[in-house]
């Protein structure tokens, strides 16, 4: 009976510690819904690093990624799945949140519950002031918004309309964009912050209109959202009024520029990441991450936030030896430096914010008749400015 007992007892101690082997990271994103695209593409980004890097082993410890699914910008939602994930599953590391809201929702719990957040995708400035244990392997839309403000003067432009979607990545957007252009001499003649549900943008395409400004500056999150933005920019004829359209990059992310066609050639934006970025890291990433998601014309953004966002959690794991100390995890990646398929990279040791050039691209057509992100000018090293403003 003894023999029997301790036997048992060292079955449940081997199994707990094959149990403790394995490390698991909770990704919380859009995967139904109108924006299943964009959570598409975090597991297409986090699959294909998992493929290229050991196939889901650090060491002894096995990866699992466990998913949640929030459609669309709901904190509520957000917060609970996360804390589920945590208590529930024993999640160490949080990862992915595509919005803003979503990824706020979540910084109080970090603390306590011992987690770093990788944030693979929301893009306000303010986010990572929340916890010292949140780092961010995407953009900010200052980061992405500022340098545009640069190339509207250096092209002649003085009179701008913005119009954002009403929440932080469009008010930041916003903010970049006056701010940058005023201090080039540009003037901002009207903003317009839009409700973040608007689907019927042709009342705004007449304010842009009427404005008379030379260009509209616009950011709204990618989705469908986007698509019929520059659809209706497109179809009510602001082109051919003289009106130039400028954006980040979020307004034509590659998977929408077949939906967009021809008018949105030369249409002009400024973005961390183009799916036709010429490096070997790139080809090398598109090659994977097609494979993951299985449709390659489906490729766009958020897949390489996810990307280096594993990158920075599988050195976490490596730095921890697979234990739960979200501090020293946080702390072994500051500083941190690699070459992404977007470009040269690192984690800012101060803001814990990805460093990363930008580029000016312009919507262009192959000879085959498919459409890309053509890469025209880079803005090396670019950090987030949105940062000084918000402290
Ligand atoms: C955000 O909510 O932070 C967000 C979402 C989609 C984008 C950019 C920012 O394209």
């Amino acid at each position: 009976m003894k023999k029997i007992i301790i036997s048992m007892v060292a079955a449940i101690t081997m199994c707990s510690a094959a149990t403790a082997d394995t490390i698991k990271i909770g990704v919380v994103g859009p995967f139904s819904g109108p924006f299943a695209l964009q959570g598409k593409n975090f597991k297409a980004g986090i699959d294909a690093y998992i493929a290229t890097h050991g196939a889901g082993k650090i060491g002894d410890n096995d990866i699992e990624i466990v998913y949640r699914d929030v459609p669309q910008a709901d904190p509520a939602q957000s917060k609970a799945l996360a804390q589920e994930l945590v208590v529930k599953e024993g999640v160490q590391y949080l990862a992915g949140f595509y919005f803003t809201p979503d990824a706020m929702a979540v910084t109080p719990l970090l603390e306590q519950a011992n987690v770093p957040l990788v944030v693979m995708n929301a893009a306000t400035s303010a986010i990572i002031t929340k916890s010292p244990l949140i780092i961010r392997t995407s953009f900010t839309t200052w980061q992405t918004s500022a340098p545009m403000a640069k190339v509207a003067k250096e092209r002649g432009i003085s009179k701008v309309i913005t119009v954002v979607s009403d929440y932080g990545p469009g008010v930041d957007a916003e903010n970049a964009f006056k701010t940058t252009f005023g201090a080039e001499g540009g003037t901002v003649v009207e903003s317009i912050r839009m409700p973040l549900a608007t689907n019927d943008f042709s009342p705004i395409m007449q304010r842009v209109k009427d404005s008379g400004a030379e260009a509209v500056f616009a950011f709204l999150p990618s989705g469908p959202t986007t698509l019929g933005f520059v659809k209706a920019y497109n179809e009510n004829g602001l082109k051919q009024a003289g009106v130039q359209f400028l954006a980040p990059g979020d307004l034509t992310q590659e998977s929408d520029l077949p939906a967009l066609g021809d008018p949105a050639v030369g249409i002009l934006t400024t973005f961390h990441y183009a799916v036709s970025h010429d490096s070997a890291e790139n080809k090398a990433f598109v090659q994977a991450a097609s494979k993951a998601i299985g449709n390659p014309a489906e490729l766009s953004f958020p897949s390489v936030g996810a990307y280096d966002g594993m990158h920075v959690i599988y050195k976490m794991i490596e730095a921890t030896g697979g234990t739960q100390d979200a501090q020293k995890a946080v702390d072994a990646v500051k500083g941190l430096a690699w070459e992404s398929p977007r470009g040269p990279v690192q984690i800012d040791a101060q803001t814990r914010h990805i460093t990363q050039n930008i580029y000016l691209r312009e919507v262009a057509k192959h000879e085959d008749g498919t459409f890309y992100n053509k890469e025209i000018k880079t803005f090396e090293k670019q950090g987030d400015p949105g940062l000084a403003a918000v402290k």
